[in-house]
């Protein structure tokens, strides 16, 4: 059995008392198999799980624990003020749960903690009868069952291998490559992979910049590059830059770390700084093609961090969004399933992309969500005041080109 740790670790917290109702009402939607995020194929899972009684939602620990070998504490580790990654909700959940532990259990933290944190754990707990082990996931958000099912790797970090490889067998990992480790060293592949990652996109949006001013094409160049399998053709998209809930945390967790040992990484500091400047020269670049956005109507597609998600933590389309607001333009925002956040009480969501667009001076498109690829300029086109769009994410498709008066650049 896996103990269902990590809500039960929110409860656990000094909260606020709405916060609290809100988890209890989130617990009691997934018993009744009501799943509060959008990821693909999650639903379904969640409802097999209850049917056959292998999976369960509980309001106490005690319950959740019962007879429990593993447990999993996959509680958020928020960016706190210094870029460091806050450890209070992991610390809380792991001595809640260490409370009711019988002993010979191992305690898996799939968190992205710090280096460090596994020492700063096992301490708190104080539990020398349990194993800890560090087993950092890589699910992407919109992939998620994908990723979990068909893993490129599992990483775990104890310094019982045993546990550790007890740990790697609970996924049924026939073939999967398995790396058993230290916990710091585990614990850092999961920052490395992630700040690799943002860094490869940072070059390929400066990459894109280069493109536009030497009117070359970023797509030929991203092929060219990504044919040497030493590169990969992988994450080489050009985009408004990188987000989501890991990317932007990460790395500066990451930044943090190396200063913190006295081996401060550059390049990651640049990665994070070359992703504001994305955000910076979009707007200016769509600011001047349309003369300036003051009193400008702007529509907007796309407002999740990516596509397949209703996420939209640390989102580019958001960033964007907020320069064409703050530079004086009055947004129009369309997406597929997210919900503009209540900090931009002054974007209007629309319920179709085309309601976006109507008297339009520009149209931006930040989210490369597919279903915008079946859009069609003949439709939108004639309900816009102005044929101005920057399809940032390169995802419409090549009818927009043959529009004789569109003006259309980013791609
Ligand atoms: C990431 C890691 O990929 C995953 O392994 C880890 O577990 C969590 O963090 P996620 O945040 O879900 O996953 O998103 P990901 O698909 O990696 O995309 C991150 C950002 O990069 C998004 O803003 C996305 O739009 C952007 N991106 C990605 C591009 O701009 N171009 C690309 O080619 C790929």
């Amino acid at each position: 059995m896996l103990g269902f740790a990590p809500l039960q670790g929110f409860l656990g917290l000094d909260m606020s008392l709405n916060a609290s109702i809100s988890i209890r009402g989130k617990i009691r939607d997934l018993q009744q198999g009501q799943v509060p995020i959008h990821e693909e194929g999650l639903e379904a899972l969640v409802e097999e799980g209850l049917t056959r009684a292998n999976l369960s939602f509980h309001l106490t620990l005690s319950e959740t624990l019962l007879d429990a070998e593993f447990i999993f504490l996959c509680v958020p580790t928020p960016q706190s003020e210094d870029g460091r990654a806050d450890l209070s909700y992991v610390l809380q959940a792991a001595c809640n749960v260490a409370s009711f532990m019988r002993g010979g259990e191992t305690l898996v933290v799939k968190s992205t903690v710090p280096l460090g944190a596994a020492r700063l754990i096992i301490e708190a707990i104080n539990r020398p009868d349990v194993d800890y082990v560090s087993n950092p996931e890589f699910l992407r958000e919109g992939t998620a069952l994908w990723d979990f099912f068909n893993p490129e790797r599992l990483v775990v970090g104890s310094s019982n291998s045993k546990a550790a490889e007890a740990v790697a067998d609970l996924y049924g990992r026939v073939g999967v490559p398995t790396i058993v480790t230290s916990t710091s060293s585990a614990e850092l592949i999961k920052y490395a992979s992630n700040s690799f990652l943002a860094l490869k996109l940072s070059f390929v949006n400066e990459m894109a910049s280069i493109c536009e001013e030497a009117d070359a094409d970023i797509r030929d160049v991203a092929k060219g590059m990504g044919l040497d399998s030493r590169i990969g053709d992988k994450f080489l998209r050009p985009g408004p830059g990188w987000g989501g809930s890991c990317f932007p945390k990460d790395t500066k967790a990451l930044v943090a770390i190396s200063e913190s040992v006295g081996a401060p990484s550059l390049i990651v500091r640049a990665a994070i700084e070359s992703n504001t400047l994305v955000f910076d020269r979009i707007v200016e670049r769509f600011s001047s093609q349309l003369g300036g956005l003051t009193g400008k109507r702007i529509a907007v597609w796309g407002i999740a961090f990516k596509a397949n998600t209703d996420d939209t933590r640390e989102s580019p389309a958001l960033a964007v969004v907020s320069r064409i607001i703050s530079a004086g333009g009055t947004v129009y925002a369309y997406d597929p399933v997210a919900k503009v956040p209540s900090e931009y009480p002054e974007v209007f969501q629309t319920s179709t992309a085309y309601d976006a667009v109507v008297d339009a001076d520009g149209l931006i498109v930040l989210t490369e969500w597919p279903e915008f690829h079946l859009l069609s300029a003949k439709d939108a086109l004639p309900l816009m005041k102005a044929r101005n769009v920057f399809d940032v994410r390169g995802i419409l498709n090549a009818t927009w080109e043959t529009q004789s008066d569109l003006i259309l650049v980013g791609r």
